[in-house]
């Protein structure tokens, strides 16, 4: 049987070139060898994002994101987490499995206390139950599906094995495998996007390059990357460049190779390294850009594709959760 690859995309804003790089383009090519269930988590993003507005807004841009870049809808499991309601009653079940040391231990978690902590606020400071039951219900989107490997960023990996060791407790309580034991995987070759800034790029910095501004605004985006004061005729050292590091990500060995060594040469100056890099950049978001502002204009075409995965993702987890509502006793 072909293995099950899922995976869950969290509506917290928008989608910017690193999480095209590192997240959606390595989980579209999971397809070819998995069958695949992507999934937008909107329960998870509840735990941040409180504006309604914002969150339908960030629902649909990633629905759009996820069809622009490829997304075969007919080909893979493509739902909304809220649409599932199994999903919420098993983390339910699984959270009665669940010790609640795992919960103290999560990063999430454990992260916020920090900061409140050197903060000298009260440890739990402006923490909701959400933030610190999360790893329940990631453990309960994987398992529902019984996913046999999760492909994740290294912040979720002790996520991963959370869910592991709940199922593992769950299937020796009942003496059955219900469920499949999920991996974690973290690609190797998935690189750190570089922001604006040189730092990693994320929304929390306000560094990123979103991936759908019009030409005009992605090229003044561009010309913010930051540039040290070389004049053009100066050699650079592609090494310590961040709009070089931003360009590669986007080129071949070959291709890399000779813009290489045109910094080396001296002669290019900041702007023209800048323009070749919006070249590239615009040139492979031509395509998607266009599909999709297509896309976002047609919410009842995305509301359509919502409803189709909402229906074929049911048809698996009703009768799974059936046969788990009669092995526990209730029913
Ligand atoms: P952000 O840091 O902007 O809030 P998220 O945490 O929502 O981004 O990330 C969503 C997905 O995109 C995750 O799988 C994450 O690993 C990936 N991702 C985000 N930023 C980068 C980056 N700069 N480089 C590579 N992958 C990234
Ligand atoms: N927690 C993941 C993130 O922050 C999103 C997510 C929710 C997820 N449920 C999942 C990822 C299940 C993989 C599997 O990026």
């Amino acid at each position: 049987m072909t293995k099950r690859a899922l995976t869950g995309i969290k509506p917290t804003g928008e989608p910017h070139l690193g999480n095209w790089l590192g997240a959606i383009q390595p989980a579209l090519e999971l397809a070819r060898d998995y069958e695949t269930f992507y999934f937008i988590a909107d329960y998870h993003a509840l735990t941040s994002v409180h504006s309604a507005e914002d969150l339908r807004r960030y629902v649909r841009d990633i629905t759009a994101t996820y069809l622009a870049f490829g997304l075969d809808p007919k080909n893979s499991f493509f739902y909304r987490q809220s649409d599932i309601p199994e999903i919420f009653e098993l983390a339910w079940i699984l959270s009665c499995f669940t010790p609640k040391g795992f919960m103290n231990r999560a990063h999430a978690y454990k992260d916020a206390v920090a900061k409140n902590e050197a903060a000298g606020k009260d440890s739990d400071d402006g923490i909701n139950m959400g933030l610190f039951g999360y790893p329940v219900l990631m453990a309960a989107d994987i398992l529902m599906f019984n996913a046999d490997v999760v492909p994740v960023g290294a912040d979720q990996k002790q996520h991963v094995e959370f869910a592991r060791d709940i199922a593992e407790r769950f299937n020796h309580n009942y003496g059955k495998v219900f469920f499949h034991l999920p991996e974690p995987r973290i690609s190797a070759t998935v690189k750190t996007v570089v922001g604006l800034d040189g730092r990693k790029m994320s929304k929390s910095y306000d560094n990123t390059i979103p991936l759908f501004l019009e030409e005009k605004a992605l090229q003044k985006r561009i010309n913010q990357v930051v540039t040290n004061s070389q004049a053009p005729e100066e050699p650079k050292d592609p090494g310590q460049s961040h709009i070089f590091a931003l360009h590669a990500l986007l080129l071949n060995a070959e291709e890399d190779k000779a813009l290489r060594e045109r910094y080396l040469a001296g002669g290019m100056g900041w702007g023209m390294a800048k323009k070749l890099f919006f070249e590239s950049l615009n040139e492979q978001l031509r395509g998607p850009r266009s599909e999709y502002n297509r896309l976002i204009a047609d919410a009842s075409y995305l509301d359509s594709i919502l409803a189709q995965g909402k229906d074929r993702a049911r048809a698996v987890a009703v009768p799974f959760l059936d046969e788990l509502r009669a092995a526990i006793g209730i029913r």
